[in-house]
């Protein structure tokens, strides 16, 4: 059997390698009698490369050659995989990637084909690079209702957050670090702005409620606006802030999905997960919180799944995995605002005491955060848990107190 890879970047790079690298047991693991790389799709030119006799810079020369059963789509972006993808799945072939933003955005579609066409279209490595994480949840926790899950799903933002907490650095520092060692883009909005975790839950909430999410319904916040002292603050309640991605059904026809910064306890499991390295938290009616963690990108971890998937797309030609979603009606993602949360809030206040008395009449009790060297009349305190409109609304427009930032509290 033959396989073609699509984009010799990093991920692309590692697949091809990895393929030589642990070629006889990956072929003996597929139950084929061999699985070799036929082509390897780039507009670049590789003239050293050891295997420089597989490029082509023609995609119809996969499309059209009836050998290759399976095509490694490691290009990124949507424009050009997807047609490539679509294409490739019509005329009868596999189809594995890591491309989370092509899967968030076009999962449900290409599934579709993939089941016409009897063939496999898999996405093991688009969420948490060599964490296991699709495949748990639709094989191992199968036999579970899942009512929610959350994680660290962005390896950069979690870099420059643990900067930020351990080393006292200052965000633009922090990025800074993280774009020379590789990890941030040159331009670092999809990392930055949530855009990256949001595809990424989305995946992983199509997967666990069964109907597809769509990025631009999903909630999504960014850690630009988070200051050394929110985490100063975070330190003072007994926790850390996180850039947390988290879904949670509310009913069968409705789902809340969110990507923000959240204070998270220090006790949590996702509050240790530092620097690069991703963690996922599945919540099962049968086998409770079950937390995956592990290296959620990078060149060998992330060829790590999309082998595995080659692997298993070898081993099931014949038969399309019974693997996918449903499309979603319109109002299937619920209002962020109504899902109940406890909220961090930082002010300005004028006059403090007369600020937490007008606060507390309209919001009830809080609990006051206290860091030294904050400002004279800056006030920090957490809310009772209360549907997040609500507070928002109720703190909104109280006489001598001005509102600088507002950070979700999770319970976990
Ligand atoms: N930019 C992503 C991250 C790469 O930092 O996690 C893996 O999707």
């Amino acid at each position: 059997m033959f396989v073609a890879v699509m984009g010799y970047g990093t991920v692309g790079s590692g697949v091809v390698e990895l393929l030589y690298k642990n070629h006889d047991s990956i072929v003996k693991k597929s139950m084929q009698d061999s699985l070799e790389l036929k082509y390897i799709l780039d507009i670049r030119d590789f003239p050293n490369s050891p295997y420089k006799d597989k490029f082509t810079k023609d995609f119809n020369v996969i499309l059209n050659d009836p050998d290759v059963k399976i095509v490694v789509e490691t290009m990124g972006g949507v424009t050009f995989a997807y047609d490539f993808v679509k294409k490739l799945l019509l005329a009868g072939k596999s189809v594995v990637t890591s491309n989370k933003e092509l899967v968030a955005q076009k999962g449900y579609e290409l599934l579709c084909i993939a089941k016409e066409k009897n063939v496999n279209f898999l996405f093991e490595a688009s969420v948490g690079g060599g964490i296991p994480i699709i495949r748990p949840i639709t094989q191992c926790l199968a036999a579970n209702e899942i009512n929610e899950i959350a994680g660290i799903l962005n390896g950069t933002t979690n870099y420059i957050l643990t900067k930020m907490i351990t080393e006292n650095a200052y965000f633009d520092e922090a990025l800074k670090n993280a774009q020379e060692l590789g990890y941030a883009e040159k331009d670092p909005t999809a990392d930055v702005d949530g855009h990256d975790s949001c595809r990424k839950i989305c995946i992983l909430a199509s997967l666990c409620f069964g109907k597809h999410v769509y990025p631009d319904n999903v909630h999504t916040e960014g850690i630009r606006n988070i200051s050394l002292r929110d985490v100063a603050y975070a330190a003072a309640w007994g926790g850390v802030i996180k850039l947390i991605a988290s879904a949670k059904k509310i009913n069968e026809n409705s789902i809340t999905v969110t990507v923000g910064p959240s204070f998270v306890q220090a006790h949590s499991q996702l509050a240790g997960v530092d620097d690069v390295f991703n963690a996922i938290l599945v919540r099962g009616d049968a086998a409770g919180d079950v937390v995956f963690y592990g290296r959620g990108a990078g060149k060998m971890p992330t060829a790590s799944a999309v082998v595995a998937d080659v692997i298993d797309a070898a081993k099931h030609t014949l038969k399309k995995k019974n693997f996918g979603w449903d499309d979603a009606e319109e109002n299937y993602i619920a209002d962020y605002l109504k899902q109940t949360s406890a909220l961090y809030i930082r002010g300005t206040a004028d006059d403090k005491s007369e600020a937490v008395k007008a606060i507390n009449a309209r919001i009830g009790a809080i609990r006051i955060l206290n860091i030294a060297d904050a400002p004279e009349n800056e006030l920090a305190f957490i809310t009772n848990p209360a549907p997040e409109g609500e507070i928002r609304s109720k703190i909104n427009n109280i006489n001598g107190f001005g509102i600088n930032n507002i950070i979700r509290v999770t319970d976990y």
